[in-house]
């Protein structure tokens, strides 16, 4: 049987992909399932990992749920390792959100200065890891769902030889909002992606194997919604989109909306909303008493106020693929192999590939036109000096890299965000 390490097992998303493996434990033989997490996380691993339990025991199902901070325990002779976890927890999310709004930048978990600064927070704890995946597990998939997930991914392709696929549930979460939009069900909507991680395109869209992408368009411009739980719901300018002739994802909106999102950040401020971090606190404190309750057996229906819904069948149906060697398409981070012609071979990408037991193989895109690529090309350029800055620690590299952000605006602000990032995050930036 399988043995799965899930990194940050105390993730509030853990019923959410125990979940995923008990409807696929038809096609999935899970022997075990680790839940690791941190000192800070373990009342929190405690109570996920005890409704984890009941769910597998209600589902009548073998698999030994073991709950633990033995990281490499865990890690050994894994057959998938996922990661979850969040260094410096929410407050640090919050931190990350309200450092920019000060200086009138995007204040977000993955897009902008935020994400940068999760990145260094994130990047010398994913490294660590991959190392114990390269000593006691060398042929363990990983599967990474920490953001900045693309990222974060290429951190892993650059650095380490772990085999890794990075996942977001944004494209799956696409998929299933065009067919609510169109009123189908959602195995009948294909969507051909390419792009970067949060800053993906639905190049075309498909019904039953038939183009319906204008459609598609006509309705997203005319009231249809298409957002994710964490980003409002602000509505496309019609003749841009149709000039575009393609689906913008959610996160495109702090892209091409950014002043009308930071208005929106600062206004959720103002009136004592809260950031993003501030608003998940509250949400969370409510999901782990729902969780408590003895009784409770099975994913409640609270988890669909977090962002990250369908997390479990993006990740748990590509774990299947990989082994059940299915050759079907799915959605991910890998790298692009030639498939966007427009950049590099080793660069990450989300993409839509074909998994098989070798991995996720990145479908030919050719070249992306030059509205799309312009902004690929910055978002690449601040990621690959962001993980280097990640990596070594350097303050000329960091500068560049958040200088080169499309979302800062000069490079005096972006050496006022830079020394505040450092010296808030101080405690988690040991390479700084
Ligand atoms: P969370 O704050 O609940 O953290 C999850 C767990 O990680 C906590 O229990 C915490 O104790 C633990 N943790 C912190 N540092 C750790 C370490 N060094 N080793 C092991 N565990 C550690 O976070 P969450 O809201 O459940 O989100 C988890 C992660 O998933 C975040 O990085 C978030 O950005 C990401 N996420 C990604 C997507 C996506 O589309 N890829 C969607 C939703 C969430
Ligand atoms: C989804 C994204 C994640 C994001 C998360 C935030 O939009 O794909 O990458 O970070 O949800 O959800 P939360 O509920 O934590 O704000
Ligand atoms: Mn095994
Ligand atoms: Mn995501």
């Amino acid at each position: 049987g399988l043995k799965i390490a899930v990194i940050g097992g105390g993730s509030s998303y853990t019923p959410e992909l125990i979940d995923g493996f008990i409807k696929r434990s038809n096609e999935l033989p899970v022997k075990e399932i680790h839940l690791v997490d941190i000192e800070d996380g373990e009342s929190k691993l405690d109570i996920v990992g005890n409704l984890a339990k009941r769910m597998v025991k209600k589902a009548g199902l073998d698999i030994d749920i073991i709950l633990t901070l033995d990281r490499r325990a865990a890690i050994k002779d894994a057959d998938f390792v996922t990661t979850q976890f969040r260094v410096g927890g929410l407050e640090a999310r919050a931190r990350d959100e309200r450092i920019p709004l000060e200086y009138n930048v995007i204040g977000q978990e993955t897009t902008g200065p935020g994400g940068f600064a999760k990145a260094m927070r994130t990047i010398p704890v994913i490294l660590d890891i991959c190392k114990d995946i390269e000593e006691l597990a060398p042929n363990a998939w990983l599967i990474n769902f920490t953001n900045p997930a693309g990222l974060i991914t290429e951190a892993v392709h650059r650095y380490t030889n772990v085999k890794t696929i990075g996942l977001c549930n944004v494209p799956i979460g696409m998929v299933n909002m065009v067919a609510k939009m169109l009123e189908v069900d959602s195995k009948r909507i294909k969507i051909d992606f390419a792009g970067l991680n949060h800053l993906v395109w639905g190049k075309r869209v498909y019904l039953d194997g038939k183009d319906i992408t204008d459609e598609v368009i006509e309705k997203l411009c005319d009231g249809g919604s298409l957002t994710m739980k964490n980003i409002p719901d602000l509505k496309w300018d019609k003749d841009f989109v149709k000039s575009l002739g393609m689906i913008p994802c959610p996160y495109h909106r702090y892209y091409y909306m950014t002043d009308d999102l930071i208005e929106e950040e600062k206004e959720s401020v103002k009136t004592g909303k809260g950031t993003r971090a501030e608003q998940v606190l509250k949400i969370e404190k409510e999901l782990f008493e729902v969780y408590k309750d003895p009784n409770l057996n099975q994913k409640p229906e609270q988890l669909e106020k977090r962002g990250g819904a369908y997390y479990s069948d993006a990740a748990v149906s590509l774990i299947s693929a990989i082994y059940n060697d299915k050759k079907e398409v799915h959605t991910v981070n890998v790298r692009n192999n030639g498939a966007i012609s427009n950049l590099p071979d080793d660069v990450v990408v989300e993409i839509n590939a074909i998994v098989d037991k070798t991995g996720a193989h990145a479908i030919t895109v050719g070249q992306l036109p030059p509205e799309v690529n312009g902004l690929v090309q910055a978002a690449k350029a601040y990621e690959l000096l962001a993980v280097e800055a990640g990596v070594t620690g350097d303050y000329g590299t960091a500068l560049k890299s958040l200088a080169a952000n499309p979302l800062v605006p000069s490079v005096k602000i972006a050496k006022k965000l830079l020394d505040d990032i450092i010296s808030a995050n101080k405690a988690y930036l040991p390479q700084f």
